[in-house]
């Protein structure tokens, strides 16, 4: 039994059982901890709808062949369902693509976390490196100038005509539009399980400690000890993409070592200390998003959580505070019920795709020189 040392003391035990009572009517939803809904983002609507038809466009890459779509795919979440992305005609990816919904609220990008200022940068990166799209941005410029539907679409989006510069404009407003949407997470409507699993979450499993905010993530990087995938080494062209990536960023004896680096490259250290740290990725949208970690070796949800609960992989620089966290095979799964439980809508409207064709399928133009644009 409770007992009220001073009337000050009761108030303040009356107005919390107040609001208490209030979370249960529903006026805020405990189950969310404030960490959702992701706000939908303003955007002009113009600049967004340009940006998108620029997403879906192969015109965007070197030779045509692969959009940013081509990876970042509207049914998967905005990844790929591949262990390691694809790449550029003659190169391989050597990292799993990410998902891009909600990115535009995340404070830096990449798995190595190696663009920090922006997507206006990140734009850039994907565009123009080698082994990603490979093109040159004074050629895509021209490019976009013959198309008629682009000049006109620039110039309502209010940017004259059709530039590089704005180009990194359109596709981050576009990319704003990404956001999730109505996950049971944010509706306040989990399972019990799930419910099991987000209290274990943020207790007994200590996840939160790094998958925290709305996004579950704090935008650190870390070593799990997740192990390497031998592929990156077997497939010449995949290895080929790691040592041209690690010379241009200068990770010491490219040549001969065999693992993913990862977040080294931004802060490298002496000893070795930050080889191996991947930047902590969002938890939304997983159902989508299979397979898991930066190199994807975890097929499912159910063997990241049984790799957490045995403490983690091995590696000289893993986390301290990954320990074995001796969950029963109910707990491990009604963490999978939680994660789960985190992933909305899938963005597969018109709103978020574009669905008219786009044409890539030019006839030579004879005596080129004499025609003029
Ligand atoms: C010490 C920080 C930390 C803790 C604690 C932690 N995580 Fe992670 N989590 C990460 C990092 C970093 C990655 C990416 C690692 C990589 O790719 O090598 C990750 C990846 C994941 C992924 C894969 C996501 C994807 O898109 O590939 C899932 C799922 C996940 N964690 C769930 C959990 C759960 C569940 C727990 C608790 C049992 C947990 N995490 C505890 C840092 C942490």
């Amino acid at each position: 039994m409770k007992t009220f040392g001073s009337k000050t003391q009761f108030m303040l035990a009356l107005s919390t059982g107040l609001i208490s009572s209030m979370f249960f009517l529903g006026v805020v939803n405990a189950a969310q901890d404030g960490k959702g809904p992701i706000k939908p983002i303003k955007v002009d609507a113009k600049k967004a709808e340009l940006g998108k038809r620029l997403f879906f466009d192969p015109r965007l890459s070197g030779d045509a062949a692969i959009s940013c779509a081509t990876c970042d795919q509207p049914s998967k979440g905005f990844s790929d369902g591949l262990p390691l992305s694809k790449a550029y005609p003659g190169s391989k990816g050597f990292r799993n693509t990410p998902t891009l919904i909600n990115t535009a609220t995340r404070k830096n990008w990449f798995l190595d976390g190696r663009i920090g200022t922006n997507l206006n940068d990140v734009t850039r990166e994907m565009i123009t490196e080698d082994y990603i799209m490979n093109m040159d941005m004074r050629l895509m410029q021209e490019r976009l100038k013959q198309d008629p539907v682009y000049v006109k679409m620039f110039k309502d989006a209010g940017y004259g005509e059709p530039s590089n510069g704005s180009v990194r404009k359109a596709i981050p407003e576009y990319l704003k539009t990404l956001t999730s949407r109505n996950s049971p997470f944010d509706k306040g409507t989990m399972t019990p399980a799930a419910k099991r699993g987000y209290e274990l979450f943020k207790g007994k499993a200590q996840c939160a400690t790094c998958h925290s905010g709305a996004n579950f993530t704090n935008d650190k990087a870390y070593n799990l000890g997740v192990p390497e995938n031998p592929e990156i080494w077997s497939d010449p062209l995949r290895h080929m993409t790691y040592v041209a990536f690690g010379t241009f960023m200068g990770i010491k004896n490219i040549m001969n070592i065999r693992r993913d680096v990862g977040a080294d490259i931004i802060n490298p250290k002496a000893d070795g200390s930050n080889v191996g740290k991947f930047v902590t990725p969002t938890l939304r949208e997983l159902k989508f998003t299979a397979p898991y970690m930066h190199n994807g070796m975890f097929k499912s949800l159910f063997e990241v959580v049984a790799f957490y609960n045995q403490g983690g992989g091995e590696d000289k620089n893993k986390n301290p505070d990954l320990k074995p966290l001796k969950l029963t095979f109910g707990e491990q799964q009604n963490l999978v019920d939680f994660l789960e439980a985190l992933t909305g809508d899938p963005l597969t409207t018109e709103k978020f795709v574009w669905k008219e064709k786009i044409p890539t399928n030019y006839t030579a133009i004879e005596n080129w020189r004499d025609v003029k644009n």
